[in-house]
């Protein structure tokens, strides 16, 4: 079985950061919609599993949860620029407070379709709160509402940010060794 931790080059932000942060960033969003009844939080699958449950289990408001499956990447570390909705909300969200919880905004293609694709079905609200940001990547000009970190531009796991689909249970944001790469330019 493969070794997943001796693939770490090293840790970008350990798990009592990424923890400290999760809790003032669900404080922030507590006090932010204080006078709203209603609060739905969409996760961006797969990369934001993690984050929305420990977003969910900070909050100690009332609020609501689904599910939406994107696409925008392949085996590789680039992204493939097309987006895809891969599995839609179960419900409508015409009148909701909508608070998408993303990974990490990279070029900016996902969360700026995703955007389009919310904002045609009507919602009251719509915010965006991603954990990571990499600001130096960014194609499109995406209204972020809530950062949990700025990171340089460097290929990124853990937390439920996955490589080839592993590496999502580590407990924190790691780069991975220059060799684990290697196959994809072989
Ligand atoms: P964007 O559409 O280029 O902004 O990319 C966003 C998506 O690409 C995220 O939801 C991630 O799934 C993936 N992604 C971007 N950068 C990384 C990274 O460093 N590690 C893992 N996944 C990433
Ligand atoms: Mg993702």
């Amino acid at each position: 079985m493969r070794d997943i931790w001796a693939d770490i080059d090293n840790i970008l932000i350990d798990e009592a950061t990424l923890q400290a942060r999760v809790k003032a960033l669900a404080a922030q969003i507590e006090s932010d919609y204080a006078d709203q009844d209603d609060l739905l939080l969409i996760c961006v699958l797969k990369g934001a599993y993690i984050f929305l449950s420990d977003i969910s289990r900070s909050l100690k408001r009332p609020h609501s949860i689904d599910f939406m499956g994107i696409s925008s990447y392949g085996k590789g570390t680039t992204s493939m620029g097309a987006v895809q909705i891969i599995m839609d909300l179960k419900a409508p969200i015409e009148n909701r407070n909508v608070l998408i919880i993303e990974d990490i905004i990279d070029s900016g293609q996902t969360l700026n379709y995703m955007r389009r694709n919310l904002m045609a079905r009507s919602p009251a609200s719509l915010r965006i709160c991603t954990l990571l940001n990499k600001p130096a990547r960014r194609e499109i000009d995406v209204e972020v509402d809530y950062i949990g970190f700025d990171i340089p531009d460097e290929f990124v796991v853990g937390y439920g940010l996955d490589f080839d689909e592993i590496y999502r249970n580590l407990p924190f944001i790691a780069i991975l060794k220059p060799a684990v790469f290697a196959h994809l330019f072989a």
